[in-house]
């Protein structure tokens, strides 16, 4: 199945940067021509425009969903592409908001964002009604801003070690539980590996770009180390204190040792594509790289196990909070039916067709007891458990300005793994810009 999508970028190119210059009584004929074109049309014929997209097969089986929808109610659905990057796409979403733009009705937008975007989204808590009650509270939670429902939970998702079992059991090793356990197991497999033809493995491959998905990793190395989460729930600057401190020498030392230099400048999918090719024995990611990897035509196809991230030396595990929502613009022409458009596409039905073909996890509590999928997943409960006991990054306390604050984050991160700048001192120095953006935890 093969779906053509439209660019966003150069859609938003022309409705931001093209302003053509006609000359009113030039218009006057391409406007009569418009009135004909809308008289002739159904009144109730409308086309949606829809950017959810997720890497892999998720944005196809979005479109086909969405085109389930208006084939039932007879609209019509465009999907526009949009970035891999959270951050770039973040961005992006920004650029069409501010201008008010028309053209997309319903975004998907990240766990974190309710914050930054719920000027610019509907309230969808009358249409909800019926249908809330039975999502995860937490995120309910996370998408209320000042009273508003300002999205729909679509799914959830926790960082995750996917790992060799073919590998491991090769060299008899258990599936590691501390970072000192992966670490000292990835070399070991990585050097036998390579001794035995497989000159590209690489011991451990995360995500080491400076974006959004590198705040998810490092605050899970920080958090498992006791290092809190850069920002408290009261909105207290926590990161500079000696945990957060070992943490990053922790993942700084891996870099070139277990992990290739390479993970500098990778996001999810770059190091799913290595993992996947069999150059990797061990990977954290997100839900969406199972049915990816377990696909019966991937190399690595049921060589692949699941774990949750191993614990840092007091014995605690950091596992950030990820998922998506889908919500309603502002600006849209047609709120009524992208509302309920997005009603259809996070309701029961859709939630466990793309559980069960994505292996993503729902939001509705119910489907973790759903026998078919138990069948299908067996790693069903280990992600449950892991959504449940996830830690969220900073974005509700620090609202708006959390785009601000992870930013910062991740250069800071950046700054030490790629540019070898000292973790101490750069650490003392974002808790100093941190808290410049706030007045006694009030963000
Ligand atoms: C995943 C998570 C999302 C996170 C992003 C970072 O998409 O679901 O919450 O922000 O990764 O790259």
């Amino acid at each position: 199945m093969y779906f053509k999508n439209t660019v966003l970028q150069a859609s938003v190119n022309n409705l931001l940067g093209f302003r053509p210059r006609f000359l009113l009584h030039q218009l006057w004929p391409l406007a009569a021509l418009l009135c004909a074109a809308f008289l002739a049309a159904p009144a109730s014929a409308a086309t949606l425009t829809l950017a959810c997209e997720s890497p892999g097969i998720g944005a196809e089986l979005c479109e086909l969903s969405a085109r389930e929808w208006a084939k039932k109610t007879g609209h019509t659905v465009k999907m526009v592409t949009i970035p891999l990057s959270s951050s770039e796409r973040l961005s992006l979403y920004k650029q069409l908001l501010t201008a008010e733009s028309p053209l997309v009705d319903v975004y998907m937008i990240d766990i974190v964002w309710p914050g930054i975007m719920a000027d610019s989204l509907l309230d969808l808590k009358a249409q909800a009604a019926a249908t809330i009650k039975d999502h995860f509270p937490a995120i309910v939670k996370n998408n209320t801003v000042d009273g508003r429902l300002i999205a729909m939970p679509w799914f959830t998702d926790a960082g995750r070690l996917y790992y060799r079992k073919d590998l491991l059991a090769k060299y008899k090793l258990p599936v590691p539980t501390t970072w000192a356990e992966l670490t000292t197991t990835a070399r070991i497999i990585q050097l036998g590996e390579r001794k035995s033809g497989q000159r590209g493995m690489w011991g451990y491959l995360w995500q080491g770009r400076p974006y959004e998905g590198l705040t998810c990793d490092a605050l899970e190395w920080i958090v498992s180390h006791g290092g809190g989460t850069v920002v408290d729930r009261d909105g207290t600057v926590t990161i500079d204190n000696p945990s957060a401190i070992a943490a990053l020498r922790m993942a700084k030392n891996w870099i070139g040792d277990i992990s290739p230099r390479t993970v500098l400048s990778a996001n999810e999918e770059q190091t799913r594509v290595i993992f996947q090719s069999g150059n990797g024995v061990f990977l954290r990611n997100w839900g969406y790289v199972w049915s990816l990897v377990d696909a019966p035509d991937s190399p690595v196809h049921g060589k692949v196990g699941i774990a949750v991230l191993p614990r840092g030396p007091g014995g605690a595990i950091g596992t950030s909070l990820g998922g998506h929502n889908l919500a309603v613009s502002k600006f849209s022409r047609h709120p009524a039916l992208a509302t309920d458009l997005v009603m259809h596409l996070t309701g029961r039905a859709e939630q466990k067709r793309r559980a069960m073909l994505l292996g993503l996890s729902p939001t509705l509590s119910s489907l973790y007891q759903d026998p078919e999928l138990i069948a299908l997943n067996p790693y069903q409960e280990t992600l449950r458990a892991a959504a449940a006991s996830a830690t969220p990054r900073p974005s509700t306390v620090t609202g708006r300005k959390y785009e601000l604050v992870s930013t910062e984050f991740w250069k800071m991160v950046g700054g030490v793994l790629g540019e070898g700048k000292d973790p101490a001192s750069s650490v003392k120095s974002l808790e100093k810009t941190l808290n410049t953006m706030h007045e006694e935890g009030k963000w």
